[in-house]
């Protein structure tokens, strides 16, 4: 039996569909999204955050967490930064509320010790997850009463692909990562990162114990597994890089 072209187009398609369908089931579509300076500090060592983008900037931001399930950030960004992570456009959650989503995204967090509840993270928005091992969920949901719900993910540390694995089981199909170093690292490192979107800040900010994109690590994508230039846009002063970063297969370099 001979199998014909159209057969095997029809077959690539339904292939192609089921793997989409088992990746979305396995763990969410991930968005790694930072705005760095130009020599890659994502702060500065003072105490007030820095503001690397434009308003323009920001407003692109706003859509992007409009467009998303759920936003994870680190817990030292949350103590340090106390943002909200809200979708501030009216016009936006009202869209989200007309396609039958809450108008905020839930909000994620990881951490192994306790939290301040009356952070603004804990105090505003819709729903809110916090990742712990599994050792430091009662303390830590002690704390936070009913602010927030806490899952256990791994033993010592969290289990990244443990938490991503639970949070497709929650619906969570496309999931924003905002930060800080710790987390980016993490994700990058383990492969779990299908885009990352960078916004380059036009200035350098110099010190030494700045925070930066990422820590040390071993990347999956190195010098010979480069990771896709999908978008380059200006915005205002800030230039916007969109990359795509499909795991390397076993023993292909590009
Ligand atoms: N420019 C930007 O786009 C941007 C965005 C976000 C943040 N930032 C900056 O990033 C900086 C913070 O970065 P950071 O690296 O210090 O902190 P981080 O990545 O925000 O958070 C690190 C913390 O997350 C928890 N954590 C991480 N991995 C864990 C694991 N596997 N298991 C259990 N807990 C885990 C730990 O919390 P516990 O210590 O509580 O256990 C750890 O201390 C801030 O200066 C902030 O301004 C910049």
């Amino acid at each position: 039996m001979t199998v014909g072209r159209e057969q095997v187009r029809v077959a690539r398609g339904q292939l192609w569909r089921l793997v989409k369908v088992v990746k979305m089931t396995v763990r969410p579509y991930v968005i790694l999204s930072c705005a760095m300076s130009l020599d890659g500090c994502i702060d500065d060592v003072s105490d007030e955050r820095l503001l690397l983008s434009n308003e323009a900037d920001f407003d692109r931001v706003d859509e992007l967490r409009a467009s998303c399930d759920a936003i994870l950030v680190g817990a030292n960004t949350i103590r340090r930064d106390n943002p909200r992570l809200l979708v501030k456009s009216d016009a936006r959650r009202q869209a989200r509320e007309a396609r039958g989503v809450p108008p905020y995204p839930v909000k994620v967090t990881i951490t192994s010790t306790i939290f301040d509840p009356d952070l603004k993270f804990f105090t505003s928005g819709g729903e809110k997850l916090v990742y712990s091992p599994g050792s430091a969920v009662g303390r830590v949901q002690a704390r936070l009463g009913d602010r927030a719900t806490v899952v256990g993910a791994g033993e010592e540390a969290v289990d990244f692909t443990a938490m991503l694995h639970d949070l497709a089981g929650r619906g969570i199909q496309r999931l924003m990562v905002e930060g800080g170093s710790t987390i980016h690292t993490q994700f990058l490192t383990q492969g779990l990162v299908d885009e990352l979107q960078l916004a380059i800040a036009p200035f350098f900010v110099g010190q030494p114990g700045a925070p930066r994109f990422v820590n040390s690590g071993a990347f999956p994508h190195d010098a010979q597994h480069r990771m896709i230039l999908h978008e380059t846009r200006q915005i205002g002063d800030i230039v916007f890089l969109r990359y795509l970063a499909p795991l390397p297969l076993e023993g292909m370099t590009c």
